[in-house]
């Protein structure tokens, strides 16, 4: 079985680089995608409040018959639920459909910014990070703008950003902030959702080096030190992309999938996001 590297956080913990998301899967079709997850090695699960699978996930976890000691579990508090005690009650909900009594990292989903209570679900997340609840807590969908808020009111510094992040978004701005203040860059749709697995770019890295497209551009992530969390409904692929170790690509290769950028988003933009 693949092992799996970890990237250490600003506070110690060590957080898999590679991670399983679960966005869009339906609660009922969960615990079969989690337990293909899990077999295949994946440790870290990212799922969310708004994603109505805890419970599938939880079910996975729980018949899984893994130590909890040795899984990564994250969710994240949804903007309805922005607010100090709202984000405390949010986060015992989700722990209960987890069916946990930590979580190994909790994040503000989105900055949600026309609705001015992120930094008050901050306080609630340090709280809870204070009381031993979440072993770390950082945020998603932040920019820099947001972050300067959180570091000037807060006494903890996020210890990671999930963004969007492929080679078509690359948030190089994002990443230079997270980098300067310590905060561990996390992509989400590290695949584009899929629409970059036929560009011509990829397809012929693919080629040359024997594997699957989804593999180079999550390889393009490994090497740039990001911690990823690819969703699959699929079992091989699941697998598929795991199977990152039996190569490397060339600088060259890495200055063509950079090229890819153009600004190309498959999510809202955070600036204007606040449903
Ligand atoms: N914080 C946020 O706001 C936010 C937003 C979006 C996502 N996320 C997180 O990020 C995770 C990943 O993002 P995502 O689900 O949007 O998209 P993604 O991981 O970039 O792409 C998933 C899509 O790619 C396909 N795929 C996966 N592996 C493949 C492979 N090896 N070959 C070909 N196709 C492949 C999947 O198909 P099948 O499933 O049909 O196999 C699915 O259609 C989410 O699940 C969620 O945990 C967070």
């Amino acid at each position: 079985m693949t092992s799996i590297p970890t990237i250490t956080l600003n506070n110690g913990v060590a957080m898999p680089q590679i991670g399983f998301g679960v966005f869009q899967v339906p609660n009922d079709e969960t615990a079969a995608a989690v337990a293909a997850a899990l077999d295949a090695g994946y440790r870290s699960i990212d799922t969310a409040a708004i994603y109505g699978n805890e419970e599938g996930v939880g079910r996975a976890i729980a018949d899984s018959g893994l130590d909890r000691g040795d899984l990564f579990i994250t969710s994240k508090v949804w903007n309805s639920d922005q607010g100090y005690d709202e984000t405390l009650a949010a986060f015992h909900a989700s722990l209960d459909k987890l069916g946990l009594d930590y979580l190994d990292l909790y994040l503000i989903h989105w900055p949600a910014p026309a609705r001015n209570t992120y930094v008050e679900s901050w306080r609630a997340l340090e709280t809870l990070y204070t009381e031993g609840r979440i072993k770390a807590i950082g945020v998603s969908n932040f920019l820099p703008e947001h972050l300067e808020q959180i570091l000037a009111a807060g006494t903890v510094v996020p210890a990671v950003n999930q963004v969007e992040l492929h080679p078509t978004l690359q948030q190089r701005g994002i990443q230079s902030f997270n980098v300067a203040h310590g905060i561990a860059t996390e992509a989400w749709s590290p695949l584009a959702q899929g629409a970059l697995l036929d560009d011509a770019t990829v397809l012929d890295i693919a080629a040359a080096h024997g594997v699957a497209p989804a593999q180079v551009v999550l390889r393009w992530h490994l090497q740039q030190d990001r911690i990823i969390i690819p969703k699959s409904v699929t079992p091989a692929r699941i697998q598929q992309n795991l199977d990152l170790f039996g190569f490397e690509l060339t600088d060259a290769e890495l200055a063509a999938l950079d090229a890819l950028e153009n600004d190309g988003r498959t999510g809202p933009h955070p600036a204007e996001f606040n449903g």
